[in-house]
C-alpha cells in the first residue's frame, strides 16, 4: 500500500499521548521483552489473572530447522534454503527457492466471470468492462476449498478470494489521471478496479488456472450493493444523500437513507475470513478517496469537524478525483458518507447474488486486517490493527458461541459482542479494555458520559462509540502502536494450546522527537500532533524497521480481559551504517544464520500457515536504496514462531510490495500477492520501473493466457514445489 493514491500511513492523526507508566521503557531491559524471560515478567504475570506460565516456555512448534519431520509428528517444518536479496538494480522478477517454481496466476484486468474481456494491454477497458475483470493492486486473500465428493476438502478446486486494494491512476487509465481531462468515465473505472474480486481456482493436469466463466466468479467494487448491520446500523451519522448509480451519473434522489444501507467497499487492505467459510474485507485508506469541492470543516467542535479530523479526511484526499465527477464522495454536499467507510465486511464466497454486510460491532477504524481464533468453549474472537502512525489494536470478541454443526446459526454472530482496544503495560502484561457506555474514561468519565458519545440510551452511546472508535480508543488510554498492521493466530497443534496473536508494527519514526501532546479524551486535540515517548511494547524512537508484538491470552481464553505480551522479533539491517539511538538498534535481532541471510523490515503481511509456520512480508521502499541498500526489494520470509529462525523465501520486482498469502489445505500450493510493481511511474511511461510480470513470463500459469508488455500488472502468484511437496519444506 503506497504509491500516488495512497498514503504511506506515516501522517499521525491520533492526538492522543500515551500513558505515564509507558514513559518507562527503560525499566524494561531488552533480555525481558521476550515470553521466555522469566524474571519480573512472569512474576507480573503471575499476579495479573492466572496467566499458564508452563506453556510459555515450553512452546512446540513448526520443526526447528533440521530436525526429520516425523520428530514431532510431522510438522514439516522450515526446509528451503534462503534466497538472497534482490539489490539494487532489482531484478525485475520474483525470486524464489531452489527446487520452487512461482507462476503468475491471475493478475489485474484479467477476466474472472461471464462476458469478461480478455486484458487488453494498454487499459482501453471501459468501467462496466473492468468491473468483469480482476480488480487492480491485490491485497489480503484466502483460499475456500470446495468440498469433494467424500465431504473432505478439495486442495486443488476452490475460491480465491482476493482484496483489490488501490488504483494508480497513471497506469489504470491510458492517458493517467489528468491526460485529456478527468472524467466520470474515469471514476468509474477507478471505482470498479477496486474492491474484491472472487475467483474460482482450479488446478487441471497440474497447472492451476482461473475458471474464466465461473458462475462463483464476481466483482465486489466501490458501488456495489451492501447492508449495514450491528449496534451503529441506523444511526443519523450513518444516513447519507440518497443516489441513484448509473455509468452515467450519480443522480440525488433528493431523498435520505435510513442508515442501514451502503454502496461499495474501498481500499481494502488485509482481510479474514471466519470458520463458518465467509470471507472478510477490512476497508483502510477509505479517507483518501474522499475530497470535497467546497470547504471543509474540520476545526471546529462540531461532531463532523471531529470526524473529519480524527479520520483524515481532506479536500483532495490522497489525489484521487471522484470527487469532482460523483457527488456521493464530495464531503461538501454529502458529509456523512464517509462514516459508511472504514468497517469490516462479510462476503459469502459460495453464494454469489449474497448482499455483502458491513458489520459495525467490529468498530470503525483504518482495518488493516481481521483474523480470528476460536477457544475450547467455543468463544471466537477476532484481532485487528488500526494502520496509521500511534493507533491502536483491537479486538471483537462474539457474545454467542461459534456453532461448527450449524452454519446458518453463526449467520449474524459478528453483530453482537464486545469490542475492546488493547493496553499494553511495561511488565509484559496487557488490558483489553471494552469500549462499552460503562466503562471509565482516562479522564474518570464513562463514555456514556462522554459528550463525544452521549445519546438518548446505552444503544445510542454504543453506536456512537463504534461509528467513532478511534476517540472511544483514545478516550480509556489505549496503547499508541506503530502502526499495527496484520495480526495473525499460532495455529494449536503439535502441543501448543497457547492463544497466541502476532501483529506486524511496520515502522514509525514520530516517537519520543519532541514533547508528547495532551490526550484528546475529548477529542480536541489538534491532529498530527501525537509525538508519544517510546515505550515497552514499542521501543525504538526511529523505528524504521519495524517490528512484531505477539501476546497470549490469559486462561487460554479468547474472552479474557488480561493477555501476556512479548516482541518477536526486531526488524533490521544486520549490515546497517547508521548510527544506533540509546532506544534504537537499526541491526535488529532476527535470527537467520549466517547472520544478515534473512534480514527484512517493514513487516507489514502476516500470517501462519496450517503448519504453524509464520510468513511475513514487507512494505518498504521497493528500488532498494537508501535504508534498504542491503535488504534489498521487499520480501516475503518465513519464521518458526518458537526460536524466531528466519529464512527468506521469496523477493519481489522492482517498486512492488509482498501482500497477501493463503495456500490450499494440502499445503501445496501456495497463492502469493505482488503488488504495485513499478509504481511511481507515470502515464507517458508506465513501464519506467517495471514491466512484471511479463518481464518473467510470456502466458500465466495455465499456460495459455498471454502476458502482455507495455504496463505493469499486480499479480497473484502461484507457487508449487517441483517434487510436489509442502510449501516451505
Ligand atoms: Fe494497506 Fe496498512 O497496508
Ligand atoms: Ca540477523
Ligand atoms: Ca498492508
Amino acid at each position: 500500500m503506497k504509491g500516488k493514491q495512497h498514503p504511506r500511513n506515516d501522517v499521525s492523526l491520533n492526538p492522543s499521548t500515551s500513558r505515564d507508566i509507558h514513559a518507562v521503557v527503560d525499566a524494561v531491559d531488552p533480555a525481558r521483552r521476550r515470553f521466555v524471560g522469566g524474571g519480573l515478567g512472569a512474576a507480573a504475570l503471575a499476579s495479573a489473572g492466572g496467566l499458564t506460565l508452563g506453556g510459555l516456555v515450553d512452546s512446540v512448534e513448526a520443526r526447528p530447522l533440521g530436525r526429520p519431520a516425523a520428530a514431532d509428528g510431522g510438522l514439516p517444518g522450515i526446509g528451503f534454503t534462503s534466497v538472497p536479496p534482490s539489490l539494487a538494480p532489482v531484478a525485475d522478477r520474483v525470486t524464489v527457492p531452489a527446487g520452487y517454481t512461482a507462476r503468475a496466476f491471475v493478475a489485474w484486468g484479467d477476466p474472472i466471470m461471464p462476458g469478461g474481456p480478455a486484458f487488453a494491454g494498454d487499459a482501453r477497458e471501459s468501467a462496466a468492462e473492468q468491473a468483469l475483470q480482476f480488480g487492480m493492486h491485490n491485497d489480503g486473500m484466502h483460499f475456500f476449498p470446495f468440498p469433494r465428493r467424500d465431504g473432505r476438502e478439495n486442495p486443488e478446486h476452490g475460491l480465491l478470494c482476493v482484496n483489490n486494494e488501490y488504483t494508480h491512476e497513471e497506469v489504470l487509465h491510458p492517458d493517467g489521471l489528468v491526460g485529456a481531462g478527468y472524467t466520470l468515465a474515469k471514476t468509474r473505472k477507478s471505482q470498479a478496479a477496486h474492491g474484491v474480486s472472487i475467483v474460482e481456482a482450479a488446478r487441471v493436469r497440474g497447472q492451476w488456472r482461473v475458471v474464466r466463466r465461473s458462475p462463483f466468479g464476481r466483482r465486489i467494487t466501490a458501488n456495489t450493493f451492501m447492508r449495514i448491520s450491528g449496534p451503529a446500523a441506523g444511526h443519523a451519522l450513518l444516513k447519507t444523500r440518497e443516489f441513484t448509480i448509473t455509468d452515467a451519473a450519480t443522480t440525488p434522489t433528493g431523498g435520505t437513507t435510513d442508515g442501514t444501507v451502503a454502496y461499495g467497499t474501498i481500499n481494502n487492505c488485509a482481510h479474514g475470513w471466519t470458520p463458518w467459510g465467509t470471507y472478510l474485507t477490512c476497508e483502510e485508506n477509505w479517507n483518501g478517496n474522499f475530497g470535497a469541492t467546497g470547504a471543509l470543516d474540520t476545526t471546529t467542535a462540531t461532531e463532523t469537524a471531529k470526524l473529519n479530523r480524527r479520520y483524515g479526511l481532506s479536500t483532495s484526499g490522497n489525489g484521487y478525483r471522484w470527487h469532482t465527477t460523483d457527488p456521493r464522495f464530495d464531503l461538501s454536499t454529502n458529509p456523512n458518507e464517509p462514516h459508511l467507510f472504514g468497517w469490516v465486511v462479510e462476503i459469502d464466497p459460495f453464494r454469489p447474488d449474497s448482499t455483502p454486510v458491513k458489520r459495525t460491532m467490529l468498530g470503525r477504524f483504518k482495518h488493516e486486517s481481521v483474523q480470528h481464533v476460536v477457544d475450547d468453549d467455543h468463544r471466537i474472537a477476532f484481532y485487528m490493527g488500526d494502520d496509521e502512525r500511534n493507533e491502536y489494536i483491537y479486538k471483537f470478541v462474539a457474545k454467542r458461541r461459534y456453532n461448527p454443526a450449524l452454519r446458518a446459526a453463526n449467520r449474524n454472530l459478528l453483530d453482537e459482542g464486545t469490542l475492546y482496544v488493547a493496553r499494553f503495560d511495561s511488565d509484559l502484561t496487557g488490558v483489553w479494555i471494552a469500549l462499552a457506555p460503562d466503562t471509565v474514561g482516562i479522564d474518570g468519565v464513562k463514555l456514556r458520559d462522554n459528550p463525544n458519545f452521549a445519546g438518548a440510551d446505552d444503544a445510542e452511546v454504543q453506536a456512537k462509540i463504534l461509528i467513532k472508535t478511534r476517540m472511544a480508543a483514545d478516550a480509556v488510554g489505549a496503547t499508541m502502536m506503530d502502526r499495527p498492521e496484520w495480526t495473525g493466530a499460532r495455529p494449536r497443534i503439535g502441543g501448543f494450546e497457547e492463544i497466541e496473536v502476532y501483529c506486524t508494527l511496520t515502522n514509525n519514526n514520530r516517537r519520543g522527537t519532541s514533547t508528547a501532546s495532551s490526550n484528546a479524551a475529548d477529542g480536541s486535540t489538534a491532529a498530527g500532533s501525537a509525538r508519544p515517548p517510546v515505550d515497552a511494547a514499542n521501543p525504538r524512537e526511529d523505528n524504521v524497521y519495524g517490528h512484531i508484538i505477539r501476546w497470549r491470552e490469559a486462561g487460554r481464553s479468547v474472552a479474557a480481559t488480561r493477555f501476556a505480551w512479548d516482541l518477536f522479533v526486531q526488524a533490521g539491517d544486520s549490515a546497517t551504517t547508521k548510527t544506533a539511538k540509546p532506544s534504537n538498534d537499526y541491526r535488529g535481532n532476527i535470527a537467520d544464520d549466517p547472520n544478515g541471510s534473512a534480514d527484512y523490515g517493514a513487516p507489514d503481511g502476516l500470517w501462519f500457515d496450517p503448519f504453524g509456520r509464520l510468513w511475513v512480508q514487507t512494505d518498504q521502499a521497493g528500488n532498494a536504496q537508501g535504508d534498504w541498500v542491503h535488504i534489498g526489494a521487499n520480501c516475503m520470509v518465513c519464521a518458526d514462531p518458537a526460536t524466531g529462525a528466519t529464512r527468506r523465501f521469496l523477493t519481489a520486482p522492482p517498486n512492488a510490495e509482498v501482500t497477501g498469502v493463503t495456500m490450499t489445505p494440502d499445503g501445496r500450493t501456495m497463492f502469493v500477492g505482488v503488488q504495485h510493481p513499478g509504481e511511481d511511474s507515470s502515464a507517458a511511461n508506465p513501464t519506467q520501473y517495471s514491466n512484471w510480470p511479463q518481464s518473467q513470463w510470456s502466458v500465466e500459469s495455465d499456460g495459455v493466457t498471454p502476458l502482455p508488455g507495455g504496463r505493469p500488472r499486480s499479480t497473484v502468484v502461484v507457487i508449487t514445489k517441483d517434487d510436489g511437496g509442502i510449501i516451505g519444506t
